[in-house]
């Protein structure tokens, strides 16, 4: 398990698409395709900008790229302003080329909800994920694998917790038009069909959430905990977010971790 620790959000993006665009370099030259996957929330924003600007630049061609998405909202239509299609759409998809047939998520509108989950996760099974990108609650969670989630867990549908609901009510206008379930990809299907696997964490609101992930026992209870049985995982974090390990370390704790700090300063966000 790898830990580096950047100076800001920005530099947690920026380093975080290297590692991306790497990854992608990397398949592309030896695959017809390269599969990401991907999280919404505020935390991605510095790193999709980054992976626009190499778009722009010409350094990334995303035509062979396809993706999934961890999660979306029961009940939102796509074109809603708070679904996680539409915020996939304004910050990301539609400043580059992946073709919209490539771009996966589960559909919150399914008449059969189990239907649906089946296929996502039939979906993810068949094609795996060279690289998923993974975002963390204050409680741990991933995707919306609340405290409680089982690690065999696959795709499906999830009623959110308290503190995931009060989190994400700042972008509805009032907490009760927040949906209280979602369909969401389960801990398995993030961590036994991915090749590599990355977390990004910034604020200190954040820190005590990583600090028990990343050092607290593995256990249900703390979803993340779950990403240290993965064998390519690495969480890209701000100083804040990392600030509880930095107490671990600066007072002698013993961590099997491998800490780096990021040494490339970012110019402002994009
Ligand atoms: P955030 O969400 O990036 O908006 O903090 C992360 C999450 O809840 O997984």
């Amino acid at each position: 398990m790898r830990v580096v620790i950047c100076k800001n959000p920005d530099e947690v993006g920026y380093c975080a698409s290297r590692q991306v665009i790497e990854s992608m370099q990397r398949a592309l030259a030896q695959e017809d395709r390269f599969v990401l996957g991907l999280p919404t929330g505020s935390t991605p924003l510095p790193l999709y900008g980054y992976l626009i600007a190499a778009f722009y630049a010409g350094e990334i061609d995303l035509s062979r790229v396809h993706t999934f998405n961890l999660d979306e909202y029961v009940g939102l239509p796509p074109n809603h302003p708070q679904s996680y299609r539409h915020f996939m759409v304004q910050n990301l998809f539609r400043f580059v080329n992946i073709p919209p047939q490539q771009t996966h998520m589960p559909n919150g509108l399914a008449r059969d909800i189990d239907h649906e989950c089946a296929r996502y996760e039939r979906l993810v099974d068949s094609m795996g994920v060279d690289l998923w990108v993974l975002g963390i609650g204050r409680n741990e969670h991933i995707a919306f694998n609340e405290p409680g989630s089982p690690r065999h867990s696959t795709t499906r549908k999830v009623k959110l917790a308290l503190d995931t609901i009060e989190a994400n009510a700042r972008f509805f206008e009032s907490p009760d038009e927040v949906p209280t379930e979602a369909l969401s990809v389960g801990i398995s299907t993030v961590i036994d069909h991915s090749r590599e696997i990355i977390l990004l964490a910034t604020g200190m609101s954040k820190a005590q959430a990583v600090a028990i992930a990343l050092l607290g026992p593995v256990s249900g209870w703390i979803p993340a905990s779950y990403l240290r049985e993965h064998s390519d995982c690495t969480f890209y974090l701000d100083r804040p977010a990392a600030s509880a390990l930095q107490q671990v370390r600066e007072g002698g704790g013993e961590t099997d971790l491998e800490i780096v700090e990021a040494t490339w300063l970012p110019g402002p966000s994009l």
